[in-house]
């Protein structure tokens, strides 16, 4: 066995050891890798979606079942124009992808923020590919035009339309984008910075934070270890005395 087969398994039994069933990652540091190399920021990008195919991969073959993936902030609008064209071009060939390979993949999508500011056609694409993927177990959320105080003001929103004039937790965890699955219990951040980036920030309540310099288009099979291990040194108190 190849001390690749080997840390897999190694972390598969971690994993479950340590139950981290939902891993969330801030995809950052694409513009730094490209400037480092003296490519445009675009081309760190591109390394960024193959960052982002391996590692959904890594973690469906260490048994992690949901992953969510920080694509595109509500605040990523302010970036130059041929920016956010490059970026959206890029996940619009991801989805493409997605789309065409789901049966082999076996992986359901869900997309969490407003697609209705997207290119009719790439909201459009989304919405099929949800539809399209909604049998499968292992989920795939991807945050896209999404932030996390227009999500807790859209779900006041719709639970005031649906004449609520109070509300509980869990009105407000059943009307926010990731109804349909757990919070996280471990959120990576790439690139070095120590923020949430306006990131699930209702769902994050009680999830573990872990931070690595490694910019996100290099994460790969010892970055997502060294952060399973770090999770699984972590005592969860929620509050309570353990
Ligand atoms: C993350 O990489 C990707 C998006 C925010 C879309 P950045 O583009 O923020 O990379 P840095 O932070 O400039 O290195
Ligand atoms: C967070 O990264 C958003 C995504 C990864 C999509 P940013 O690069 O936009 O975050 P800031 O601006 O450094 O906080
Ligand atoms: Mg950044």
């Amino acid at each position: 066995m190849d001390t690749y087969d080997a840390t897999i398994e190694r972390l598969r039994d971690a994993v479950a050891a340590c139950a981290l069933r939902h891993i969330a990652f801030i995809m950052d540091g694409n513009g730094r890798w490209a400037t480092r190399r003296s490519l445009p920021r675009e081309l760190g990008h591109k390394a960024g979606v193959e960052a982002l195919r391996r590692t959904v991969t890594l973690c469906r073959d260490v048994g992690i079942r949901t992953v969510t993936v920080y694509a595109f902030s509500t605040e990523n609008w302010k970036r130059p124009e041929a920016e956010v064209r490059a970026i959206m071009r890029l996940l619009d060939h991801y989805i493409s992808d997605a789309e065409e390979g789901r049966e082999k993949n076996r992986v359901r999508y869900v997309f969490l923020g407003d697609l209705s500011a997207l290119q009719p056609e790439m909201a459009e694409k989304c919405r099929r590919l949800e539809k399209a993927s909604a049998e499968y177990g292992d989920v795939l959320n991807i945050a896209l035009n999404y932030g996390g105080r227009a999500e807790i003001t859209a779900a006041c929103n719709r639970l005031l339309a649906e004449g609520k004039t109070s509300v509980t937790e869990a009105d407000v965890s059943a009307a926010l984008y990731t109804a349909h699955c757990q919070d996280p219990d471990l959120i990576v951040r790439t690139a070095g910075e120590y923020r949430l980036s306006n990131f699930l920030l209702w769902q994050a309540a009680y999830a573990e934070l872990y931070v690595t310099d490694t910019l996100w288009p290099d994460f790969a099979l010892e970055d997502l270890a060294a952060a399973v291990d770090a999770f699984s040194h972590r005592t969860r108190r929620f509050g309570n005395l353990v």
